[in-house]
């Protein structure tokens, strides 16, 4: 059986510590371990951005970050930017917006526009098309996505 070592960071703000093996992924520790199915496995790749959290409020592919390369550091996964009531003012937008269908990529592209909305409070069109570029939709054609982003910035 594989050796397992105390990981200790910041998870949605509260002090996490549990055993994990070194080459776990945190996509696997989140979900798994942690029972925060709200990050979604995609492609298991790195190519679909399903899997988005932030990392010292980074937006960070949880399917490729080794779990103890949190250690220490505070990760905010969909569920921690969720207010406990209600919406946050970018998934309020992708609602009234309709910016999410099946809804399978809508936790990283919420991840992926908090992250931005923070650092950049009014992005343009061609900031906005940078940060998501990395997350994948099958379903919408992503005008949507960015009309509700652009609203949360206050644009509309
Ligand atoms: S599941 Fe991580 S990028 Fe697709
Ligand atoms: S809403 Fe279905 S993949 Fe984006």
């Amino acid at each position: 059986m594989p050796s397992r070592d105390a990981l200790s960071f910041r998870l949605n703000g509260h002090p996490v510590e549990l055993a994990c093996e070194p080459a776990r992924v945190l996509l696997d520790l989140l979900r798994e371990d942690l029972r925060l199915t709200g990050t979604k496995r995609g492609c298991d790749l790195g190519t679909c951005g399903c899997c988005a959290v932030l990392v010292d409020g980074r937006p960070t592919l949880s399917c490729l970050t080794l779990a103890r390369l949190v250690e220490g550091r505070a990760v905010d996964t969909i569920e921690g930017i969720t207010p406990a009531q209600g919406l946050s003012p970018v998934q309020r937008a992708f609602v009234e917006h309709g910016a999410t269908q099946c809804g399978f990529c809508t936790p990283g592209f919420i991840v992926t526009a908090t992250a931005l909305l923070r650092a950049n409070p009014s992005p343009s069109r061609a900031e906005i098309e940078r940060a998501i570029s990395g997350n994948l939709c099958r379903c919408t054609g992503y005008a949507k996505i960015i009309e509700a982003i652009r609203a949360a910035a206050g644009a509309d």
